[in-house]
């Protein structure tokens, strides 16, 4: 693997969001707008948050692996307008031996419906693609939570088939669905602007999304 790829999360700026990574001064922001909801977690490998004292011991682990170089890609989802954090985003299971990672994220309820994670995917995997290095990245969803696979098919993943009781919710066994993009699915034109910090265009509706 050629050393210049970047290994650590780094800054990346859409249009409306700014990813970064995560402080321990987010912890009551996670907790209040996310973290604590089991709305949101319904379909996560972990549960709701019961008080903001676990939201910071958790962000301590974080925050711990940052700066490392081994491939650590945890982004807080930030809205530029309003400054706060509403939403997680990271890169997962990272083999640099078959050049491909795993992407997971979640979004505070009050935030659904606009277009916020599709526009975060969009970023992280060109991210991953251009600075990261990786040739593929995966995700998979819950089959009773469709608006996730939504979200990877307006982001231009591609659906792969389907896993049997695949991972573990609160809810017992999940059967998901599963989908990938390849660096090659990358729009002709896709870059990062700079070193330092990752601005991407974000194209319009559809231009990065097979729909
Ligand atoms: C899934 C989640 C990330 C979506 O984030 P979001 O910012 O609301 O997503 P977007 O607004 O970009 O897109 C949502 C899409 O799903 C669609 N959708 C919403 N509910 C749906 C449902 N029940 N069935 C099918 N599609 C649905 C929306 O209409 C929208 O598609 P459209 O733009 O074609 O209308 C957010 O709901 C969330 O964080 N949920 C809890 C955590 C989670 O489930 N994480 C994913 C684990 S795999």
């Amino acid at each position: 693997m050629e050393s210049s790829f970047i290994t650590d999360t780094q800054t990346i700026e859409t249009p409306r969001l700014i990813l970064r990574k995560f402080e321990l001064s987010d912890a009551q922001a996670m907790f209040n707008n996310w973290a604590s909801d089991s709305e949101v977690t319904r379909f996560l490998r972990w549960d709701a948050h019961q008080s903001v004292n676990v939201t910071r011991e958790v962000l301590r682990g974080w925050v711990g692996n940052y700066g490392e170089g081994h491939d650590y890609f945890h982004w807080v989802i930030v809205l530029r307008e309003t400054g706060l954090p509403v939403g997680a985003i990271s890169l997962l299971n990272v083999s640099r031996r078959d050049q491909c990672a795993e992407v997971g994220y979640c979004l505070g309820r009050r935030y659904w419906g606009r277009g916020i994670m599709t526009e975060a995917l969009r970023a992280v995997l060109e991210f991953g693609f251009l600075r990261a290095g990786f040739n593929r990245i995966e995700a998979a969803h819950s089959v009773r939570n469709p608006a996730s696979g939504r979200v990877m098919q307006k982001a231009g993943m591609k659906h792969e088939g389907s896993l049997r009781e695949s991972y573990r919710s609160s809810n017992g066994f999940e059967d998901c669905e599963l989908y990938a993009a390849l660096r090659s699915d990358l729009p002709a034109g896709a870059g990062c602007e700079s070193d330092e910090t990752c601005t991407l265009r974000q194209k319009s509706k559809g231009d990065f999304s097979d729909e």
